[in-house]
């Protein structure tokens, strides 16, 4: 056992929450839980034979446009404090330029309902998934998509930032650089090009864009009380051994996957590129002067070893030696503090963990899971860096991408044929942890 795991275990039951409130809370995503969904590139997706590994698809998912009252009753009983949802821009736009204001309004009553709760609502305006029209019209990466973004996010902001949903935390967009990566890289994912590192690099320069019009057109608002991120996946990476050239790799992969998007909209200097692709290299005034981070949202899962090789990648990134859950993913809690202590380094801001989760059907390993994370969490405190609240990924079960509903991330089982929903022994470890942070 490593010093610094020795230290979170140490650490584990000192009461080291700084934040006021300190949010505890849960989250999930609109096209993986909402069901009855309006076409976008993603229910195209799921009617590609292939596509989705277990054959599934969301239609139903787990019927939360309906049944929303169930999931916050549920966070309710576990004492949450704070929910993470997201918008679906294409119900909001099903065509271009038409604007559907009901759903709008039913976005405004779910919001309505996880504050009757209690629950402070944290709102992702993108969070994968692209109207069908808009992928049409070329996706992430069409020239106009920064502005049609922006005109979306500046109407979903202006109608649910003011009372009664008064919602003041925001996510412009969910994991950019997995999006760029599962979607131009490795093809998984819609619109699924493979190796296709101009088309990455515009995508995510277009999503920096995009944050960036978002945040300056939210911040002549002049509600102070708002506050805006991206929600960034960040992995641990690090060297197979000492060696230079495998350092080398780390870096470079760390810089490439976890900081590229963020120095963008934390600079307004944007330097995208990878090997293969063009430089992009463009400079945005930043929204009143200032970083358009007002904090960072993080979402962590795990860390990568890195290697150099000699042929074609040449950086090679793999699981860790550690524990595995359900999809492969080594379970490495002590990365949390890393990751934490990395980002106020590099950015200096109050930090929400947006997103950390397992796949883990049977359960028996994310009861330890949830406490040996939060445990690295307060290790982090307890070393200076601000943390703000915690979002345990997710609630319940629901429809994991080219996954599909096999997956199972849910403190909450769902019975897909019935729709019911089950705690499971996780869903009381998390429970008390709330409970005892609070005493
Ligand atoms: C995404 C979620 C996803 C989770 C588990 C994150 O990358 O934001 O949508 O379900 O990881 O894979």
């Amino acid at each position: 056992m490593s010093r610094l795991w020795l230290s979170c275990f140490l650490l584990a039951s000192a009461p080291a929450f700084a934040a006021d409130p300190f949010y505890w809370g849960v989250g999930h995503s609109a096209f993986q839980v909402e069901g009855s969904p309006v076409e976008s590139d993603w229910t195209r997706w799921t009617r590609i034979p292939g596509k989705i590994a277990d054959g599934s698809n969301a239609d139903r998912a787990t019927d939360f446009w309906k049944r929303y009252e169930e999931d916050f009753d549920l966070a309710k009983t576990l004492g949450a404090n704070a929910f993470r949802l997201s918008i679906a821009w294409e119900r909001l736009e099903p065509k271009k330029g038409a604007w559907d204001e009901d759903a709008l309004t039913h976005y405004e009553k779910i919001v309505l309902a996880a504050r009757a709760r209690g629950l402070e609502p944290v709102v992702t305006l993108h969070h994968f998934v692209l109207p069908a029209w808009l992928v049409d019209e070329g996706g992430l990466e069409s020239k106009d998509f920064p502005g049609l973004f922006a005109a979306y996010a500046d109407r979903v902001v202006r109608r649910l930032s003011n009372s009664p949903a008064s919602v003041k935390w925001w996510v412009t967009i969910n994991e950019p650089m997995v999006l760029t990566h599962a979607g131009y890289l490795t093809g998984e994912w819609p619109p699924g090009r493979t190796n296709d590192a101009r088309g990455a690099m515009r995508a995510a320069a277009n999503m920096a864009r995009a944050h960036l019009e978002t945040v300056r057109r939210a911040r002549t608002l002049g509600n102070a009380a708002l506050k805006f991120s991206v929600a960034a996946h960040y992995r641990v990476f690090q060297p197979k051994t000492d060696r230079i050239w495998h350092r080398a790799a780390a870096k470079l992969s760390n810089w490439a996957f976890n900081w590229q998007f963020l120095e963008a909209v934390h600079t307004g200097k944007l330097r995208f590129w990878m090997p293969g692709s063009e430089f992009i290299r463009e400079t945005i005034p930043l929204p009143d002067g200032r970083s358009s981070l007002d904090y960072v949202g993080l979402n962590y899962y795990g860390r990568m070893i890195t290697e150099l090789g000699f042929d074609a990648p040449f950086v090679k990134v793999s699981e860790g030696p550690g524990p595995k859950n359900d999809l492969g993913w080594e379970m490495y809690p002590e990365g949390l503090s890393i990751a934490l202590k990395e980002l106020h380094d590099g950015l200096g801001l109050p930090i929400f963990v947006t997103e950390n989760g397992v796949a883990d059907a049977l359960d028996d390993k994310r009861p330890n899971f949830v406490a040996n994370h939060v445990a690295a969490l307060k290790y982090a405190q307890s070393e200076g860096v601000n943390v703000v609240g915690y979002l345990h990924w997710s609630l319940t079960d629901n429809f994991e991408w080219a996954k599909g509903l096999v997956s199972r991330f849910g403190l909450v089982e769902v019975d897909y044929a019935t729709l019911e929903k089950k705690p499971r022994a996780s869903f009381e470890t998390y429970r008390k942890i709330i409970e005892e942070s609070r005493e």
